[in-house]
C-alpha cells in the first residue's frame, strides 16, 4: 500500500498537499479548516510588521474562462500581502498551534530591506510558535517602492544577504519563495541556498494584464477605471511552473543536493501533482485551486495521487521524486538521437531483406545481392 506521509526538513506531513500563501491561509479559521480537510500543512497568508502600510482595493481579481464560459483557467489578482496587524496574527499563531499540535503551521513573512525587521518578524513569528517559514521574495506587485517582494527577488545578491540574516535568526526550516518574473529562474534560487535557505518554492504568480473591456476600454480588474498589472496564477501556468520547476530541481541536483523543493502554480488535482514531483519537488502547494473547488479538494488530490503511485508500483513520494528530470536534453541532442534512431530502423529495413538462399527467387535477385553486399 503506497503511502503520501513525507518528511521535509524536519517537518513530518501527512501527505506533499500545502495550502500556498493566499486567502485560503487569511486567518486562524480558514486555517483550522484547512487542517480539518487533512492539508499536509499550511502557509499561512504573508504578513509583515507593519499592515497599517499594506492598502488593498477592489476589486482586485480578474479570471480568463475559457470558452465554455464556466471553467476558470487564468486568475490576475492586485492583492497584497496580510492587511491585518501583526499583533493579531501571532496571537493566531499561538492559537493554531495549540488548537492543531500536529499541524504544521509555515508562516509566509516579508519585510523591507532591513536586517532588523527580518531578524525582529522571525523572532516574533518563532515566539507564536510556527514550524517553518516561506520568505516572500516573490509578489510581483504593489511593493516595489518599499523593495519588497519580487523587487527583491530579482536582485540575487539582496537575496543571498536576506536569506543569511534569516539564517542567523531562524532556528526553525526556512523556504525562499521566487518569483517567475525573470530570465533565468536558477540565478535567485542559487543565491537564496547559497544564503542558507533550507529550500525553495516556486514559482509566485506571473506578471500579468488579464483582459481589457472592450465596451469601456478598460484593463481589468478596474479600480476607478484604472489598473495596474498584477500576478497570473491557475491553470493556465502550470506548464511554466513545471518548466521552472524542472530547472531549479535540476540546480539543486547538481549544486545543493538534499535542499528541497516545494512545487506550486496551477496544481489542481493529483495528476497535476504528481508531475511536479516527478520534476523533483518534495512537496506541492495549492493556492487558486483552492479558491476554485473548495479546502475538500485535498481528499481527491490525495486518492489520485495513490492511484498513481499504485499504478507505477511507488510505494514512496521518494520512489519517483525527480524521476522524470533524467529526459530532459539539449535540442541538439535530440537532433542526434533521432537521426540514430532512424538509422538504425533503415539497417534493421535492410536487413530483413535478406533471405535465406533457400527462400530467393529470381525477381529478388538484385535485391538480395546487394543487401548481402551492404554486410
Ligand atoms: C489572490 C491571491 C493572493 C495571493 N497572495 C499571496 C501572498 O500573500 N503571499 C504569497 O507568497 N503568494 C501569494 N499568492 C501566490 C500563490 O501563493 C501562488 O504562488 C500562485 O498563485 C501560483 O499558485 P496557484 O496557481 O496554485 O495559485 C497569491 C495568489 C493569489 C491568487
Amino acid at each position: 500500500m503506497p503511502t503520501l506521509a513525507t518528511t521535509v526538513d524536519g517537518l513530518n506531513l501527512p501527505n506533499p498537499f500545502i495550502i500556498g500563501s493566499g486567502p485560503p491561509g487569511t486567518n486562524l479559521n480558514v486555517i483550522g479548516k484547512a487542517f480539518k480537510e487533512g492539508w499536509g500543512a499550511v502557509i499561512a497568508k504573508t504578513v509583515s510588521l507593519d499592515a497599517s502600510k499594506v492598502i488593498n482595493v477592489s476589486p482586485r481579481y480578474a479570471k480568463l474562462m475559457a470558452n465554455d464560459g464556466q471553467e476558470v483557467i487564468g486568475w490576475e489578482n492586485i492583492e497584497l500581502i496580510s492587511d491585518r496587524p501583526f499583533k493579531i496574527w501571532e496571537e493566531e499563531f499561538k492559537k493554531c498551534k495549540d488548537m492543531y499540535p500536529k499541524g504544521v503551521l509555515i508562516a509566509s513573512i516579508m519585510e523591507e530591506y532591513r536586517k532588523d525587521a527580518w531578524v525582529e518578524i522571525v523572532q516574533r513569528c518563532e515566539a507564536a510558535g510556527v514550524d517553518a517559514f516561506e520568505l516572500n521574495f516573490s509578489c510581483p506587485h504593489g511593493l516595489p517602492e518599499r523593495k519588497m517582494g519580487a523587487a527583491m527577488g530579482q536582485d540575487p545578491d539582496i537575496l543571498e544577504e536576506v536569506c543569511g540574516w534569516v539564517k542567523g535568526a531562524a532556528t526553525k526550516p526556512f523556504w525562499a519563495k521566487m518569483t517567475p518574473n525573470i530570465t533565468h529562474i536558477e540565478d535567485p534560487s542559487r543565491a537564496s541556498l547559497r544564503g542558507g535557505a533550507t529550500g525553495l518554492s516556486a514559482i509566485n504568480t506571473i506578471r500579468s494584464v488579464c483582459s481589457v473591456n472592450l465596451d469601456s476600454l478598460r484593463p481589468e480588474p478596474n479600480v476607478e477605471g484604472y489598473t495596474t498589472p498584477g500576478g497570473y496564477s491557475s491553470k493556465a501556468v502550470r506548464p511554466i511552473a513545471l518548466r521552472m520547476v524542472m530547472e531549479i530541481a535540476t540546480m539543486i541536483r547538481n549544486e545543493f543536493p538534499g535542499r528541497s523543493l516545494s512545487g506550486l502554480g496551477g496544481i489542481e488535482n493529483g495528476n497535476d501533482a504528481a508531475q511536479f514531483i516527478l520534476l523533483g519537488s518534495d512537496t506541492v502547494q495549492v493556492c487558486t485551486g483552492v479558491m476554485k473547488f473548495g479546502y475538500e479538494c485535498v481528499k481527491p488530490m490525495c486518492d489520485e495521487l495513490l492511484s498513481f503511485m499504485a499504478k507505477h508500483k511507488f510505494e514512496t513520494l521518494a520512489d519517483f521524486k525527480g524521476k522524470s528530470l533524467d529526459y530532459f536534453t539539449t535540442h541538439a541532442d535530440l537532433v542526434k538521437r533521432q537521426a540514430e534512431r532512424k538509422a538504425a530502423q533503415k539497417a534493421a529495413a535492410a536487413s530483413k531483406t535478406v533471405k535465406s538462399d533457400g527462400e530467393w527467387t529470381g525477381d529478388e535477385f538484385v535485391k538480395q545481392s546487394d543487401a548481402l553486399s551492404r554486410g
